[in-house]
């Protein structure tokens, strides 16, 4: 029986430099990041689209790693939280998590992360409300929902309220 290859070559910008990746038309994402080019701080929970744990950045718009091909991804920028430091430096919201103790398993926490980044970049953290509401695809099993808020309130400029 013949085998049909269904690879692909797919050129990435992740965190700032190219990539260049062969990989099956299969495979999303969130394994070429963990698994093809060692970047294991986007973290696998639901692998299907229900936790928020795997979100990246794509071309600067959050996504969730795991239901997007990589072969998609070709020729675009993609963000993650190792790109959030590129040089050591706690990005803002980093610091804001730590500071207002925004974890505990830290299991969910690199998507909560990123996905505040694009939530601060959207203009969408004028309320508790609303962040709430637009951090709403980003689930926490610790249930560290109120200092994450409050993290991002404090990034955003609002204070503690
Ligand atoms: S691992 Fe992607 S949404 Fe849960
Ligand atoms: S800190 Fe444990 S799942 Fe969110």
């Amino acid at each position: 029986m013949t085998r049909i290859d269904t690879s692909v070559d797919v050129l990435l910008r992740v965190n700032g430099s190219a990539r260049r990746l062969r990989v099956d038309t299969r495979v999303t994402l969130l394994d070429a990041l963990r698994d093809e080019l060692d970047l294991t701080g986007t973290k696998k929970g639901c692998d299907q689209g229900a936790c928020g744990a795997c979100t990246v950045l794509l071309d600067g718009k959050r996504v969730l790693s795991c239901l997007t091909p990589t072969a998609q991804c070709d020729g675009r920028d993609v963000t993650t939280i190792e790109g959030l430091a590129p040089d050591g430096r706690l990005h803002p919201v980093q610091e804001a998590f730590i500071r207002h103790d925004g974890f505990q398993c830290g299991y969910c926490t690199t998507g909560q992360i990123v996905s505040a980044v694009a939530l601060l970049q959207e203009g969408r953290a004028g309320s508790d409300e609303e962040i709430r509401e637009f951090m709403s695809g980003n689930l926490c099993r610790c249930g560290a929902y109120p200092n994450i808020v409050a993290a991002i309130r404090d990034v955003a400029g609002r204070g503690t309220e």
